[in-house]
């Protein structure tokens, strides 16, 4: 499974190219009006950063607009993957993207048949937001097997962009579920090595070796 990082955040960008496990990024508005930068110019800065797929997102709700944006957006930089939201407008941007060879990943997953719909259209990459499923008391896991087993069945090549992740155990299994990628944001990357018993085995032989080495 690959590893994207979901922020617009540089340095948290940079601390995860460090770990060696970043394949790509997603950013979304509310995560790139965090930053306090120029839209452009940040996924720019990004896309120079990282050698893997960068999404960006448009703003524009109607297709002509999702289409405008998403050329311009495509222009920044080779490895950018244009977001659009999964409405019917979106379908229709989506096509036309598709046919002006722009990467496209479909984002605002709630439920199966959209992720259907945009893999029948050719999308790059299909973003199902499981917590905010598990928000509203949903199973987001069972809509990712879901989708899992749908794209399977057909053979599409678009892949499963596991998105909205909250922790851990949220990653591990979207692995189980058999995601492509999943998105994970800083806080949670940090995590991902932690366990308890691993501090405390490490500690121990360390207390260990000092005493038959008689270093410190
Ligand atoms: O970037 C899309 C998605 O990962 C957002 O997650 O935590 O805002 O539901 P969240």
């Amino acid at each position: 499974m690959k590893f994207f990082i979901d922020t617009a955040n540089l340095d948290e960008i940079r601390a995860a190219l460090d770990m060696g496990i970043l394949d790509g990024v997603t950013t979304n508005p509310t995560l790139v009006a965090r930053e306090n930068r120029e839209f452009e110019p940040l996924i720019r800065e990004i896309c120079e950063l990282v050698p893997g797929p960068v999404s960006a997102e448009v703003t524009a709700t109607d297709a002509n607009g999702m289409v405008t944006q998403a050329t311009e957006l495509a222009r920044i930089a080779d490895n950018v993957v244009v977001k659009l939201p999964t409405i019917a407008e979106g379908l229709k941007a989506l096509r036309r993207c598709r046919e002006s060879g722009i990467a496209v990943n479909m984002t605002l997953v709630f439920q199966p048949v959209q992720a259907l719909m945009v893999a029948k259209i050719g999308a790059t990459f299909c973003s199902p937001f499981l917590g905010r499923l598990d928000d509203i008391s949903q199973d987001g896991m069972a809509m990712l097997h879901d989708i899992r087993q749908i794209y399977d069945n057909y053979g599409f090549n678009t892949e499963i962009l596991a998105a909205s992740l909250r922790h851990p155990l949220h990653v591990a299994q979207a692995a189980m579920a058999g995601a492509d990628i999943a998105t994970i944001p800083f806080g949670v990357i940090q995590k991902l090595l932690n366990h308890p018993l691993t501090d405390i085995g490490l500690e121990r032989f360390l207390t260990d070796w000092r005493k038959v080495s008689g270093k410190s």
